[in-house]
């Protein structure tokens, strides 16, 4: 594999070298005020965008990025403007009984940020802590997309084509309504209107990308029976040319994860370090912790024999959400204990991921999983491949698995200098999964930049295929179920 890819880059190498000697004399003849980029407008940017020249010093070479700004306002802006009627949390609002004040209206503030929060105590830092909603992803992201440095309105000159769309909020309007033709309504409507626009020609809308808040399965429905949930946004023949990036994945190769935001959204690079010296500094109590609930509609959820070994244990620290008084949407809720443990239970919730893996990443609580889909085999672009050296993989297959006691004992029989470099290397993670408040630039990487440079290099190899003369549907939208299966021996 390794060796024809780069087999492939060495004839690439050759012939960009070739376009930028041409280049080079045909830039002689310019007057060197004109813009560089100008000379391209002519030229097949397909072809030669892979390889900068290195005359070029334009640090966006390749990265720029068009924002599809006409897209009509029914798909973003006026779900904003009506957010009475968007849920904010997994239940319609149209439901009788429904408490129709608990709505997205609130959490729209600080740019989707969420109202900043007014008491952190000692548990958050003092500044840009927010109530995050994290089905706002979608409008985070738009904004931070607003203030990308490598914008363009040449949709030509663009690397990748991003759709605004809000397209999680959108679907929350429906998803729980039977009638398939009023839930799939909106999904048919967007791509229909995304096709007809030039910019899809170029390359058939394998250069669009949009970004979601919700999981990839809202948008898989397999099904015409209105009792299975989601819309089929995502079978829809336009939408399977798209990337679409969203904080769970599902087994398509076209849905690309993404962290889920937290309530953490720093202004600068000093905030960040701040953080980063406060959580290596504290004095952790608990061996380890659970905060959450258990699924006991769930068969197969490993939830109820979590909690009674974590009850069963003096060194296990247990917050139950469901229960009266205790606000788990909360931070310092959370946080408070996910500071003072070793080590955070990460069982799948109602899906396999959790928002609450990345609440413990940010904690420096080492987080230790059940299913390689809670994040392993989700978060590509984000986590370190080698998992064993920021969390602790507990595989359990069937409930019957996780026998009494095997928790602890395995979080026991880790040495302390293993469980300190592991920690280390959770806060070394922090500044790229966290999403800096978009009305502020870091130096640093954050999970927006890391997602733009997965998709602009995924994009890239699209690209690369069909000037190779491919089929770009090759693999681009493929089934792969490996990624929900539980390895039985997990890679060390
Ligand atoms: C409805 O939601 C609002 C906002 O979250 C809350 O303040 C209020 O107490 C809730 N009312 C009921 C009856 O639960
Ligand atoms: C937060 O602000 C309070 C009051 O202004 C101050 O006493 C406290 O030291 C600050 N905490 C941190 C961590 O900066
Ligand atoms: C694109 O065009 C709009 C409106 O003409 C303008 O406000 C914006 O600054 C332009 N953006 C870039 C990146 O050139
Ligand atoms: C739709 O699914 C429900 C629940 O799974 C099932 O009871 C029903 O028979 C299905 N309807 C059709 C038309 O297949
Ligand atoms: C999807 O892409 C393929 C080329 O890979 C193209 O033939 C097809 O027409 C595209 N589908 C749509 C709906 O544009």
């Amino acid at each position: 594999m390794e060796k024809l890819l780069a087999g492939k880059c060495y004839r690439e190498v050759w012939f960009g070298v070739l376009v930028s000697f041409f280049l080079f004399f045909v830039l002689l003849c310019f007057d060197y005020s004109t813009s560089i980029l100008d000379v391209y407008h002519g030229v097949d940017f397909l072809v030669i965008q892979h390889v900068r020249p290195f005359y070029i010093k334009d640090s966006c070479f390749g990265r720029y990025i068009y924002i599809h700004d006409h897209l009509p306002a029914r798909f973003n802006y006026d779900l904003l403007a009506n957010c009475h009627s968007l849920s904010t949390g997994s239940k319609s609002l149209s439901d009788q009984g429904a408490n129709t004040s608990d709505n997205m209206c609130p959490h729209l503030v600080n740019s989707g940020l969420g109202p900043q929060i007014e008491k952190p105590g000692k548990v958050l830092a003092n500044k840009s802590w927010f109530l995050t909603n994290p089905y706002l992803l979608e409008v985070i992201f738009h904004n931070k997309m607003k203030t990308y440095k490598c914008l363009t309105n040449n949709s030509n000159l663009a690397s990748a084509i991003y759709v605004p769309s809000y397209t999680g909020l959108d679907a929350s309007l429906h998803l729980w309504n039977f009638d398939l033709k009023v839930r799939d309504a909106s999904a048919k409507d967007l791509v229909n209107w995304l096709s007809r626009r030039p910019q899809w020609k170029k390359m058939w809308g394998r250069d669009h990308f949009f970004v979601t808040g919700r999981t990839s399965w809202d948008f898989r429905r397999t099904s015409d029976n209105g009792s299975d949930w989601g819309t089929n946004l995502r079978f829809l023949p336009e939408s399977l040319n798209m990337s679409m990036l969203s904080v769970e994945g599902s087994c398509w190769r076209n849905d690309l994860p993404i962290p889920y935001p937290t309530n953490f959204h720093p202004a600068s690079d000093s905030e960040v370090v701040q953080w980063q010296n406060r959580v290596r500094k504290y004095k952790r109590h608990h061996l380890f912790s659970f905060v959450g609930a258990p699924r006991p509609g769930m068969q197969n959820s490993i939830r109820g024999k979590l909690i009674d070994q974590c009850q069963a244990s003096s060194n296990c620290k247990f917050v139950h959400c469901g229960s009266p008084g205790i606000n788990c949407n909360d931070p310092v809720t959370v946080m408070r204990v996910f500071e003072k443990s070793v080590y955070c239970l990460q069982p799948p919730g109602d899906s396999h991921t959790r928002r609450s893996a990345f609440d413990s990443l940010l904690a420096g609580c080492i987080p230790v999983f059940f299913h390689p889909a809670t994040a392993y085999t989700q978060y590509l672009w984000h986590l370190p491949e080698k998992h064993t050296k920021y969390s602790v993989f507990i595989p359990v297959k069937e409930v019957e698995d996780l026998k009494e006691g095997m928790i602890e004992k395995t979080l026991l029989g880790i040495s302390n200098e293993k469980a300190l470099a592991m920690r280390e290397e959770v806060i070394r993670l922090v500044p790229k999964l966290v999403y800096a408040d978009p009305r502020s630039r870091l130096e640093s990487e954050d999970a927006f930049d890391s997602a733009l440079q997965g998709i602009l290099e995924r994009i890239e190899n699209v690209r690369k295929v069909i000037r190779e003369g491919k089929d770009p549907s090759t693999g681009f939208a493929d089934e792969d179920w490996t990624k929900f299966m539980l390895a039985e021996a997990p890679e060390q």
